[in-house]
């Protein structure tokens, strides 16, 4: 269903025919997605660099003027020596989980084109499966894990990903650059938290896949 706030008589109808929330079309139709929300600080405390087990931090992952820059090559080794997993170099937020609540993940990102095949923000944890959301980049687009398209030509340009989380209601939303792109339901409630950064999917992923982020934030309601 496309959105638009042109007609919001009509997005209010909807919203008391039950099919949208009130709260949904205060976001969707106010100024910014974090509307309503409250900043939660983030330190260098508040995460932790998951990189190939066997090299140093610095060969995978770069911290320059607020820039954080990871990468990952096709052929690298796990997170950790006993994990099956594609390889990632992630950043995981810590001390921040969740499993209740509306949650709000915002950063900027930048995907240069070439690389393809990485997820590049994701909440872990789920009541079924590991994972409540992934958003990967294949040849520029992002898709929601390697199905539905999120938002198309993100290559070489950096954008604002904002991802919210009512966990209390089942729901998770994906504004691009403040526009709502995508909604779907979540897997359940469980240990969840915020990452960024490059993992790399099961199939059609290039050599070497990169992602930039700056400006992290979170938020809860
Ligand atoms: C860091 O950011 C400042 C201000 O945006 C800019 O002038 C400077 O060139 C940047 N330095 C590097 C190493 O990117
Ligand atoms: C990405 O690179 C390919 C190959 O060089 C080129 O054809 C394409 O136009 C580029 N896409 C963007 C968005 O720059
Ligand atoms: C969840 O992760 C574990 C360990 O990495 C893996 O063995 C299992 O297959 C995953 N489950 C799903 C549903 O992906
Ligand atoms: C993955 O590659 C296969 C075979 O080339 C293709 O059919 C499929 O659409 C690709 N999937 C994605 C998500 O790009």
């Amino acid at each position: 269903m496309k959105f638009s706030c042109n007609n919001l008589n009509a997005l209010l109808l909807l919203g008391l025919g039950g099919l949208i929330e009130l709260s949904d079309i205060r976001i969707l139709c106010g100024a910014d997605p974090t509307d309503g929300f409250t900043y939660v600080p983030l330190t260098e405390a508040n995460y932790i660099i998951q990189k190939p087990y066997d090299i140093p931090v610095e060969q995978r992952y770069s911290c320059v003027n607020g820039t954080h820059k990871f990468w990952v090559y096709a052929d690298d080794k796990a997170h950790d020596p006993g994990s099956l997993t594609q390889p990632r170099t992630e950043l995981r937020v810590i001390g921040l989980d969740y499993s209740s609540g509306v949650w709000q993940f915002e950063g900027h990102a930048f995907v240069p084109n070439g690389t393809s095949g990485h997820t590049i923000v994701q909440i872990h944890g789920a009541a079924h499966g590991n994972t409540t959301i992934l958003l990967r980049i294949f040849e520029g687009n992002m898709r929601y894990y390697s199905s539905d398209i999120v938002a198309t030509n993100l290559y070489d340009k950096w954008f604002r990903l904002n991802l919210i989380h009512n966990v209390d209601k089942g729901k998770l939303m994906v504004f691009i650059d403040g526009e709502l792109k995508f909604q779907i339901r979540d897997q359940g409630p469980g240990d969840l938290y915020f990452k960024c950064g490059v993992y790399a999917a099961p199939r059609n992923i290039s050599y070497y896949m990169e992602s930039r982020w700056r400006h992290i934030k979170l938020y809860k309601m």
